[in-house]
Order: structure tokens, then C-alpha cells, then sequence
């Protein structure tokens, strides 16, 4: 399956149009439109996060680029082998995921890092496409409650399937996938936000932990 990004004047969501519109006035020289994913749909992770941040990804055109998120996200992925290159928070750093892709649950930034109900809904056909483009997909790793449950709703299964918790990992039926034969995992983990990180429910030891146990499964 083929996977079409949404137009760059993505009218499905009114609020987040409105919102587009007055970024561009106030700050024309950023990328204000859908931000485009990062990495090869021939990954075999996929991490999967909540929506751009407005002088972060929303800035940049690449998730997590230049936001609080990404200065965790990053080094981690370096350590652990799943990128190269010097994260220098911007789309032409020239650095590179390994055998990852990241998008988000939301390509458009929303007001207050807050999507509603119907926008993370209006945005999911995206998300399901993609997963749906990726045909070496083995575990995505959703980072927070929303891309939990986006994600979830773009495989087609119930909420009550699977319960968000940090560290938990899930099977997803190979049905549920149809580029995929044998079926993919579904890992959790808090969101890199500065939010949790400075009220410690997430820490650098937690997210390290998160990887080495994706490398893990990846490995099996
Ligand atoms: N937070 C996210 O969830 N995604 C981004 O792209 C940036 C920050």
C-alpha cells in the first residue's frame, strides 16, 4: 500500500487550519503545514508520538526536531544504534534514523500540545496508511497515552484490547496489519515531554530502558 502524506493545506481540521493560518502571519520563515515523517517505511520499528510542537517539529518539518522531546529522543536513539549522525535540531543536520521511522498520532500542531478527540480521529486514516506502508513493520513503540490510542484504533482493535502502561508490549494479531505476516508488537512508554521529565515520571534511565528492551524483542 501506498502511503500519501496529507496536503500541505490539509483542510480536514477547522481548529487546526485556524491555528496554521495565524503561525504562518506570526511566523512565516517555519514550515507551518503537516509535518512530514522521519526514517524508511522499511523500518522495523516505528515510534509513534503525540503531535508537532510549534517551535519544534512544526518549525523544522521533522518530528521532535528542535523540541524538548527530541533532545531526549534523540542521543537515546544514537546510543542504543538506531541513528547516526550529530543531532543538530534541524531537518538538513544530516542525521539518520537506523531501522527506525518516527511520525505522529497528529502531523498538524495544535493549540497547547492538546489535539481534540476529532482531530486525532480526522488524522488517523494517515497513520493507519502508513503503518500499512511499512512491510518489515515489527514493534511500534507509541510514546504516551494519545499515540496509544490512536494507534490502537488505526489497527482496528478495541481500547480494552491493550491498556496503556509504561514498559508494557502487547501482540497485535497479524490481521490486524495487512502488509505484515506475522503479526507486530505495540510497546509503551510515558512521553519524552519536558512535562515528564521534570516531574520525573519519566527519566533518561526509563526511556534507555524502553530501547534496550525494543532492541531486545527486535533481536528475538
Ligand atoms: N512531540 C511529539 O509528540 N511529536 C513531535 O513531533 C514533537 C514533539
Amino acid at each position: 500500500m501506498n502511503f500519501l502524506p496529507p496536503d500541505r493545506n490539509c483542510g480536514l481540521c477547522a481548529r487546526l487550519c485556524a491555528f496554521r493560518e495565524q503561525n504562518r502571519r506570526k511566523y512565516p520563515a517555519y514550515h507551518n503545514a503537516p509535518v512530514e515523517p522521519f526514517g524508511s517505511l522499511n523500518a522495523e520499528i516505528l515510534i509513534v508520538g503525540l503531535a508537532p510542537g510549534l517551535n519544534g517539529a512544526n518549525r523544522t518539518n521533522r518530528p521532535f526536531t528542535n523540541d524538548y522531546a527530541g533532545d531526549v529522543l534523540y542521543p537515546i536513539l544514537k546510543q542504543y544504534g538506531l541513528a547516526r549522525g550529530n543531532y543538530q535540531k534541524r531537518k538538513d543536520d544530516g542525521f539518520e534514523l537506523i531501522n527506525v521511522r518516527i511520525t505522529n498520532a497528529v502531523r498538524c500542531v495544535p493549540p497547547e500540545n492538546k489535539p481534540t478527540g476529532e482531530e486525532e480521529k480526522n488524522c488517523r486514516h494517515f497513520l493507519a496508511a502508513e503503518i500499512s506502508a511499512m512491510p518489515n513493520l515489527k514493534i511500534i513503540l507509541c510514546l504516551g497515552t494519545i499515540s496509544h490510542k490512536n494507534v490502537l484504533c488505526a489497527l482496528g482493535q478495541k481500547q480494552s484490547f491493550a491498556k496503556f502502561k509504561h514498559g508494557a508490549v502487547y501482540e497485535i494479531p497479524p490481521s490486524a496489519v495487512s502488509s505484515v505476516q506475522n503479526g507486530i508488537l505495540l510497546a509503551d512508554s510515558y512521553h519524552t515531554s519536558r512535562y515528564n521529565i521534570n516531574t520525573g515520571v519519566l527519566t533518561y534511565t526509563m526511556f534507555e530502558e524502553i530501547i534496550k528492551k525494543i532492541k531486545g524483542l527486535l533481536n528475538k
